[in-house]
């Protein structure tokens, strides 16, 4: 059993995203005593204050998912410098109904490639509002402003020796992180 349940949350709902990628190669980092889950997001309804009083299954299952981890890695890219619309859906869904907000007291984490410069800068401050109304306490240092290369990909899909040793003591002070700062 490991001793640290971590929820992965990834911003891309399409099929070949690197941010995805990126969220398979950070779970082979992962230390032994922590294990990586990613929750899947791409069946959730859209939003609508409506359903608050009867959440499809699709929402109850990610609820629980978030409810159960002991922390919330989040990856993921820039859509028109801000966060992408998936996300969003997803950190609704589970902010309800109100009295219920399964983020509360998760530490979290923020990663996102992409293959601009910008390296999901913008996107990640707009999350960072969000998870501070959400009474997420996230890591702010260092920050992971991701730019995807040749290279960044090993062929076994981990991450190339580049970049390897850097984001592995990324993921081990995310974990850390996470350990310190997880609801009893
Ligand atoms: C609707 C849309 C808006 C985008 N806006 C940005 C942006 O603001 N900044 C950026 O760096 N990349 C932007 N991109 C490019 C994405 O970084 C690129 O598509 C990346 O591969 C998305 O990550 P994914 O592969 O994990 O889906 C945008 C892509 C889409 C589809």
């Amino acid at each position: 059993m490991n001793d640290l349940q971590v929820a992965i949350i990834v911003g891309s709902l399409r099929k070949e995203s690197i941010n995805r990628r990126l969220a398979n190669a950070l779970i082979k980092l992962a230390p032994e005593d922590v294990c990586f889950k990613i929750v899947e997001i791409g069946d959730l309804p859209l939003y609508n204050q409506d359903d608050d009083a009867n959440q499809a299954d699709a929402v109850k299952r990610v609820k629980a998912d978030v409810a159960q981890s002991d922390g919330v890695l989040f990856v993921t890219p820039e859509h028109n410098r801000a966060i992408p619309a998936a996300l969003k859906n997803v950190l609704d869904h589970v902010s309800r109904p109100p009295g219920q907000n399964d983020w509360a007291k998760k530490p979290a984490a923020i990663i996102g490639l992409s293959p601009s410069a910008v390296g999901t800068a913008l996107a990640q401050q707009n999350l960072r509002a969000i998870l501070a109304t959400l009474d997420m306490p996230t890591l702010c240092q260092p920050e992971m402003f991701l730019q995807i290369k040749d290279g960044f990909f090993d062929d076994n899909g981990n991450i190339g020796a580049g970049s390897n040793k850097f984001i592995k003591g990324w993921v081990d002070r995310v974990c850390a992180w996470i350990r310190i700062n997880k609801a009893n």
